[in-house]
C-alpha cells in the first residue's frame, strides 16, 4: 500500500472503462452489509460513492479487516475494478456499473458510533447539526451546497474579472460606520479604553478607494453586525461589495443584471434565463402593489387601492380610514369562495403582525357576494376593480396609515400565495426597486437615511435636503430576488458639502460628525470622483441558488439565532489575565453567569 501516495482515483471517478485496473481508494464509510463470505461497503469522498466488495475465500486477511469497519472510519483500499452483472448496477450512481474487489484494507482511523448518521436520510435537528457541524458537514446535502456556493464565488470572480474589475482588501479591525445596525467592538491592548469597530460593511473604504483611483473595485468581504437574527441574517455574513467611479445608475444596475442572471442560469439549482431587462418598480409602486419594497415577483396577485370607491361607503371601518388620510386595499384569493370562514380568517393575524386592526372579507358566489362587509358593497364595483371572478374571495384593510394597510396586506399576498399553491418553488423572479426615499421618520421626530448616509439625493431634491428631509428622494436602489431583498446600493455624495447637510438632515451635530468622520469629510475636498457601487448578500444569493430556506444552510459555521457557534462554543468567557492586559473588568450578577454588564 502506498503510504504518500494514498489515492489513484476518487471515489466517484470509476467508471466500466476501468474494469481490470488495479486502483487505491481512499475515503469514509458510508455503509456496511457483511453477507458472511462477502463483505460489501460503500466509500465516500467529496467526489462520490464507490462500492467495495471483500471475499472470506479469495483475501481472508482483507476480509477480517473489513468484517470489523463501522460507519465513518477512514480507510483505504487497495483492489481490482469490476464490471457489476447487470442485474447489480445502480443507476443512480454516477460509479454504479463497477465495484472494487478489495484485497488490501488500511484503517486510518476509527470512529465511535457518530451522534449523525451522515449516510441516513432521517431529519435531524438543527441544533444536533450545528454542535456536530463537521459531520453534518460530511453529509451530501451540505456538501452539494458548498459547492454550489464555490462555484458562485467563481462565476463572480469570472465575470468581475471580464470586466476590469479590481480585488483589494480592506480592514476588519477598523472604525465605526453607519449602517443602522449595532457594532461589533474590539478592544484596542496598546490603547486603552479605545476600541476598534468589526466593519458593518466597508463602505467608507470602497468609497476611499474611489477617491484614490481604483475606478473599478470589488472584495468578497466578511462584514458583522450585531442585530436581531432571522432566517436571512447573520451577525457576520459575506458580501460581494463593489464600487465603480464615473458612472450613473444605469452602469451599476446593468452589470448587476447581467452577473446575477449568469448565477441563476449557471449555478442554481434549477437554472433558468431571467427575462431582461429586469423590471424596475418604485419604491411607491412597490408598496402600493405588493405591500414590500422586496416584490416577490414568481406570482402576480397584485394589491388593489380602493380608496376611492370606498370613499362614500357605508362601512365605518372603511370610511373612518379614508376620513383619516388613509387608504383601504384589497387582495383577491383565486378560488378562496371555497374557503371555509375558518381558513379565510386565518389571514387575519398575518395582517396584524402589520398593525392591521381587522381584515374584511367576502366572497363572490354565483348568487352574488356573501361575508361581513358584502352588504355595504351591493354593486360590481368591488369586484370589478379588483378583476375578481366568482368563486374568489376578497380580503381588504382599512387604516389611517398607508403603511399599515401596504405592510398587512404584504403578508396577506405571501399568505394567499402559500395558500393556494401561487409559488412555483422551481422559478425565479427578479426586480430592481428603485426611487427610495432619502429619509425614513426615525419614530423620535428626527430622520434616519433608508439607505445609508453616504446616498447621493436626487439632484431636483437636494434643495429640500434640510428644509423637507422627508420628500427627498434617493438614489438607491436594491436588486430583489424571489422576495428577497439581495442587495442594496446607492450613488454616493462626492461633493463635501452635501455630504454635511445630509449629517446635519440626521441631526448630527457639526463635532460627532468631525469626530466619526472628520478623515471622510477631508478626504472629499480633494477631487473625489463621482461614484456608486452596491454590495450583494452572497449568504442570500447562495441559498436562493440552492433552494434552501435558511442562510445557515449555506454558511459552513453559522450561527444559531441568538448567535452562538454551538460547535465551538462561543461566544465564551476569556481569562482573567486577558482581561487585566485590556483593563476590562466584568460585572456578573452571580445568579445568571453569562448574563452580565461589561463595564
Ligand atoms: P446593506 O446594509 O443593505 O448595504 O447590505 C447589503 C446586503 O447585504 C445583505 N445583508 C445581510 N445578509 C445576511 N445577514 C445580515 N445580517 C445582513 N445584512 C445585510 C443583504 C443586503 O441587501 N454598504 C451598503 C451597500 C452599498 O451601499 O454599496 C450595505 O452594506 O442582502
Ligand atoms: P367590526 O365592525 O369591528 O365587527 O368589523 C367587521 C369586519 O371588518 C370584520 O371582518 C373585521 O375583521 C373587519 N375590520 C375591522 N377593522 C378593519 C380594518 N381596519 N380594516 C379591514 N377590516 C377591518
Amino acid at each position: 500500500m502506498y503510504e504518500t501516495h494514498y489515492r489513484t482515483h476518487t471515489c466517484g471517478e470509476l467508471r466500466l472503462e476501468d474494469r481490470g485496473k488495479t486502483v487505491c481508494l481512499a475515503g469514509w464509510i458510508h455503509r456496511c452489509r457483511d453477507q458472511g463470505g462477502l463483505v460489501f461497503f460503500d466509500l465516500r469522498d467529496r467526489y462520490g460513492l464507490t462500492q467495495v466488495s471483500v471475499s472470506k475465500e479469495e483475501y481472508p486477511e482483507a476480509h477480517a479487516v473489513a468484517a470489523g469497519l463501522k460507519s465513518e472510519y477512514t480507510v483505504q483500499i487497495e483492489g481490482s475494478v469490476l464490471e457489476r452483472p447487470e442485474s447489480a448496477r445502480n443507476a443512480k450512481l454516477a460509479t454504479g456499473a463497477i465495484e472494487i474487489a478489495a484485497h488490501r484494507i488500511a484503517v486510518l482511523s476509527l470512529s465511535p458510533t457518530p451522534p449523525i448518521d451522515v449516510a441516513g436520510k432521517e431529519e435531524i435537528s438543527e441544533e444536533v447539526r450545528l454542535k456536530h457541524r463537521p459531520l453534518d458537514l460530511r453529509r451530501a446535502e451540505n456538501q452539494a451546497r458548498l459547492m454550489m456556493r464555490h462555484k458562485m464565488n467563481r462565476t463572480i470572480r469570472a465575470f468581475l474579472e471580464e470586466r476590469d474589475f479590481v480585488e483589494i482588501e480592506t480592514p476588519i479591525l477598523a472604525k465605526a460606520t453607519p449602517e443602522g445596525a449595532r457594532d461589533y467592538i474590539v478592544p484596542s491592548r496598546i490603547h486603552p479604553g479605545k476600541f476598534y469597530a468589526l466593519p458593518q460593511a466597508p463602505q467608507m473604504y470602497k468609497q476611499i478607494l474611489m477617491c484614490a483611483g481604483y475606478d473599478r473595485y470589488y472584495q468578497i468581504a466578511r462584514c458583522f453586525r450585531d442585530e436581531d437574527l432571522r432566517a436571512d441574517r447573520q451577525p457576520e455574513f459575506t458580501q460581494l461589495d463593489m464600487e465603480m467611479s464615473f458612472v450613473g445608475q444605469d452602469d451599476i444596475l446593468g452589470p448587476i443584471e447581467e452577473l446575477l442572471s449568469r448565477c441563476v442560469k449557471d449555478v442554481a439549482f434549477c437554472g433558468c434565463e431571467l427575462p431582461r431587462p429586469w423590471p424596475r418598480i418604485s419604491y411607491d409602486d412597490a408598496l402600493k402593489q405588493y405591500g414590500s419594497d422586496k416584490p416577490d415577483l414568481r406570482f402576480a396577485l397584485e394589491i388593489v387601492d380602493l380608496t376611492d370607491i370606498a370613499r362614500d361607503c357605508s362601512f365605518k371601518v372603511f370610511r373612518g380610514a379614508v376620513d383619516g388620510g388613509g387608504a383601504v386595499r384589497g387582495i383577491r384569493v383565486p378560488g378562496g369562495a371555497a374557503f371555509s370562514r375558518r381558513e379565510i380568517e386565518a389571514f387575519q393575524p398575518v395582517a396584524a403582525v402589520h398593525g392591521a386592526k381587522g381584515l374584511a372579507w367576502m366572497k363572490l358566489g354565483p348568487d352574488g357576494a356573501s361575508g361581513p362587509v358584502a352588504k355595504f358593497f351591493s354593486g360590481d364595483e368591488l369586484p370589478r376593480a379588483m378583476q375578481a371572478e366568482v368563486g374568489d374571495a376578497l380580503l381588504f384593510v382599512a387604516d389611517a396609515s398607508t403603511e399599515v394597510v401596504a405592510l398587512s396586506l404584504g403578508a396577506v399576498r405571501l399568505a394567499v400565495a402559500k395558500t393556494c399553491g401561487l409559488i412555483d418553488e422551481n422559478a425565479f423572479a427578479a426586480c430592481f426597486v428603485v426611487d427610495f426615499p432619502m429619509f425614513l421618520p426615525d419614530g423620535d421626530g428626527g430622520w434616519t437615511p433608508a439607505h445609508h448616509a453616504f446616498t447621493m439625493p436626487v439632484k431636483e431634491d437636494l434643495a429640500h435636503l434640510e428644509s423637507d428631509p422627508g420628500r427627498v428622494r434617493a438614489q438607491a436602489y436594491d436588486p430583489v430576488l424571489n422576495g428577497v431583498e439581495l442587495g442594496s446600493g446607492s450613488i454616493r455624495i462626492h461633493r463635501p458639502e452635501v455630504q454635511q447637510a445630509v449629517f446635519r438632515a440626521m441631526g448630527l451635530s457639526e463635532e460627532i460628525a468631525q469626530d466619526r468622520f472628520g478623515f471622510f469629510l477631508e478626504l472629499l475636498q480633494y477631487g473625489a470622483p463621482p461614484h456608486g457601487g452596491i454590495a450583494l448578500g452572497l449568504d442570500r444569493l447562495a441559498m436562493l441558488l440552492c433552494g434552501a430556506q435558511n442562510i445557515r444552510d449555506v454558511i459552513a459555521f453559522p450561527k444559531t439565532a441568538s448567535a452562538v457557534d454551538l460547535m465551538a462554543d462561543s461566544p465564551s468567557a476569556v481569562n482573567q489575565e486577558q482581561l487585566d492586559e485590556l483593563r476590562i473588568s466584568v460585572d456578573l450578577p452571580e445568579a445568571s453567569p453569562g448574563a452580565g454588564r461589561v463595564i
